[in-house]
């Protein structure tokens, strides 16, 4: 009976959070006019990524829009609708703001905040083609992991970082239900700066594949666009689990020191320590992509380590300031003069 009361409780919850309606009236599109196509379909979903102003108020957001395959079924839908829900949720500072959206069977827009300095993959390769002229510094790495992992703390738990977590007596915030990201790849974590403000924040995006934690259920089996590769973990997508998003934290990790290598899950020890970097980093990068999920260490674990990576360094201010502003020149930043137009 305990236990009855208890599901009920968890699913009116779950129902709160997933089942309130998105808008369903393509009017909203008319609000936001087009500054720039950033990215194009990439045969999937995706039906393109714009950089958008709103006509009222100005705001510039990002759209990602829907293009539903010629056999979508039901259940491609449930995803979609799901990404906007699971962004509309969310709210912390290492996730993408949602602003505005609407669904139906044809098509679907999805309006967030812009992260104008591009992602963690697209910085790698400006590294690669000899863009940047700074170093890869192993602080920028500690920084990109802390944050997001606590993203990834906040999605498990509700707590929006580590000394928030560490007040309280409980796991969780009451009544939150878990959520796990299931894909998090260098390419779906966004780096911003504003005008105002020229510390890189980074961000994590792209919930394609976010699902809430049912305690009752086994994981969802996916059927999407999988395929193995180094940055995947060995059971994505079949048994997606919050140590999925783990291993995800690992795999940023290896493309950033990296680049150039084929790297494969389960990296024996000491490999990273030859490409010069602390063995600090090194021991817990091969933890993270541990091939057992469960070798894994728990998001509060890998979060405590993070910390600890960027108080031992001293150049803190250093390593951001150069990261932001004109250097970026050769990513898709956001000009204002777009706007003017
Ligand atoms: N909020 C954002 N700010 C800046 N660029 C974004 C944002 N969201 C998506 N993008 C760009 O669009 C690309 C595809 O977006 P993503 O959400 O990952 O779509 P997909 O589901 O097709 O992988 C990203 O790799 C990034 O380059
Ligand atoms: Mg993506």
């Amino acid at each position: 009976m305990r236990s009855l009361s208890k599901r009920n409780d968890w699913h009116n919850r779950y129902e709160r959070d997933t089942c309130s309606p998105i808008p369903t009236s393509e009017d909203i599109d008319d609000s936001w006019r087009l500054v720039k196509s950033v990215a194009n379909p990439d045969g999937g979903f995706n039906g393109g990524i714009d950089l958008v102003v709103n006509k009222h108020d100005g705001l510039l957001a990002v759209r990602k829009r829907l293009r539903p395959r010629p056999r979508c079924t039901g259940h491609d839908h449930m995803r979609w609708r799901r990404e906007m829900l699971v962004l509309r949720k969310l709210d912390h500072h290492n996730i993408p703001k949602y602003y505005d959206g609407f669904f139906t069977p044809e098509r679907g827009s999805l309006y967030m905040q812009p992260c104008r300095l591009g992602s963690v993959s697209d910085f790698v390769d400006s590294h690669r083609k000899k863009y940047l002229s700074l170093e890869m510094q192993e602080f920028f790495l500690w920084y990109i992991l802390h944050e997001v992992a606590e993203a990834v703390l906040y999605m498990q738990t509700g707590f929006k970082c580590l000394a928030d977590a560490r007040r309280s007596h409980r796991d969780k915030v009451k009544g939150w239900v878990s959520l796990v990201h299931g894909d998090i790849r260098p390419d779906q974590i966004f780096l911003n700066n504003t005008e105002s403000d020229p510390t890189t924040r980074v961000m994590l995006g792209d919930f394609g594949f976010a699902q809430f934690i049912k305690p009752w259920h086994s994981c969802e089996v996916h059927d999407g666009p999988g395929g193995k590769s180094s940055s995947k973990a060995p059971e994505f997508p079949s048994q997606i689990s919050t140590a999925t998003d783990i291993f995800g934290l690992g795999a940023v990790a290896q493309l950033y020191i990296a680049p150039c290598e084929k790297v494969k899950a389960g990296l024996n020890q000491g490999w990273l320590s030859q490409l010069h970097v602390s063995k600090e980093l090194d021991s817990l990068v091969c933890r993270l992509v541990a091939v057992q999920p469960a070798d894994r260490p728990t998001i509060r674990e890998a979060l405590q380590e993070t910390e600890w990576g960027l108080k031992v360094r001293e150049d803190r201010g250093l390593g951001l300031s150069l990261m932001a502003g004109p250097l970026f020149k050769c990513l898709y930043a956001f000009p204002r003069t777009a706007l003017s137009n």
